[in-house]
């Protein structure tokens, strides 16, 4: 697979990322059991097939992500292009920032990471600011590569510039269902040249094509805003959803899927890669057959009356929702400013 020049660092990185948030997972966690065969298999994959690019974060199952994903580079490590992101650190334990590092390259069996990014903005622009110098001194010491951030706008940019971070990728929710971030956050970083990273493209498989009806997706990957929280325990946004577009969509895309000849994930995957400012779309494979899929589909060029049947079909929901780039919360909490 082609790689392409991320933002205007030395890292060169393939169009499909591995969302690497299951792996390592155990009873219990969000994507529950991950087994580490079925990793070490799809990770050898991918870098045998040119997939290069790894997304990871110290939240993920707790460190187990990392873990995992340095065991399934174990002897290829230098093939792969790394991205690990941190929560923004209070005060107190910024002290210890390097250190944390340090630990977290120890699970991934690494001695840098490529492109170390704040998982999640706060409103608190000293402490952003805080953590952005921490970062940056990591970076001085040659522990991190690259930095980046998640779910930043930008204001949370602008602040960064300030701190003089060139930021090379801004990880965000964009897909079919979640196109909040075309209105500013989508045209300012392809004008900056920051690549935008696009996560969760397949809604958690909602857009793979994987569930008749939105009544059939599991209460877990329908706590987003796309959906109505009444009746599910798993969702605390207590906002109405947009069941009605959101169904609507997926019929619209089952359809275009049948004319096109394109199965319906392909079709979600390509369209975000054909989106002037994608760098790479970040989609969670849990085995090798779905990295296999997932591949084809990033190398999917759409003709563009099939990029604009998808346009359509897929802007009710999008006006629906609004300024929403926050897909777990209300306007008036966002995290993200
Ligand atoms: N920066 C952030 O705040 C943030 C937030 C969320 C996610 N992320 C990153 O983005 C990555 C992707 O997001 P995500 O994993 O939540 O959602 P996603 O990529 O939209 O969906 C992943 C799920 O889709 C299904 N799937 C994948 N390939 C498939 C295929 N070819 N055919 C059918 N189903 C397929 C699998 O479901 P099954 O498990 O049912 O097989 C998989 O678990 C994460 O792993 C993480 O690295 C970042």
């Amino acid at each position: 697979m082609d790689k392409t020049q991320l933002g205007g660092t030395g890292i060169y990185a393939s169009p499909l990322m591995i969302g690497c948030w299951s792996f390592g997972g155990g009873q219990g966690s969000y994507w529950g059991v991950q087994e580490q065969s079925d990793v070490d298999a799809l990770v050898g994959e991918a870098l045998d097939i040119g997939v290069n690019f790894f997304d990871t974060a110290f939240g993920y199952n707790d460190g187990a992500s990392e873990i995992s994903l340095g065991k399934a580079l174990a002897g290829r490590r230098g093939e792969a292009v790394i991205c690990n992101k941190i929560q923004v650190q209070p005060r107190e334990k910024l002290g210890s920032y390097r250190n944390m590092i340090e630990e977290s390259l120890k699970r991934l069996g690494a001695d840098a990471i490529d492109l170390m990014m704040i998982h999640w903005p706060v409103a608190d622009a000293a402490l952003l600011r805080a953590n952005f110098e921490a970062l940056l001194d990591v970076r001085e010491r040659g522990l991190v590569r690259e930095i980046g951030v998640s779910n930043f706008a930008l204001g949370a940019l602008a602040l960064a510039k300030e701190c003089g971070v060139a930021v090379a990728a801004n990880e965000f929710a964009y897909s079919l269902m979640s196109r909040g971030i075309e209105r500013e956050i989508l045209p300012s970083c392809h004008e900056s040249g920051i690549g935008v990273l696009a996560y969760m493209p397949l809604m958690q498989g909602v857009l793979a094509g994987k569930y008749a009806s939105v009544g059939e997706v599991p209460p877990m990957r329908r706590r987003t805003v796309h959906f109505s929280g009444a009746g599910n325990p798993e969702s605390k946004h207590g906002l109405p959803g947009a069941d009605l577009e959101a169904e609507s969509l997926l019929a619209g895309l089952r359809e275009v899927s049948r004319d096109a000849g394109i199965p319906c994930g392909r079709l979600a995957v390509a369209w975000l890669l054909q989106k002037p400012g994608v760098a790479s779309a970040i989609v969670g494979c849990r085995n090798a057959e779905q990295l296999v899929e997932n591949a084809q589909a990033a190398q999917t060029r759409l003709p563009p009356d099939v990029a604009l049947a998808l346009d359509g079909i897929s802007k009710p929901l999008m006006d629906k929702l609004g300024d929403h780039l926050d897909i777990w919360q209300p306007l008036e909490s966002s995290r993200i400013w």
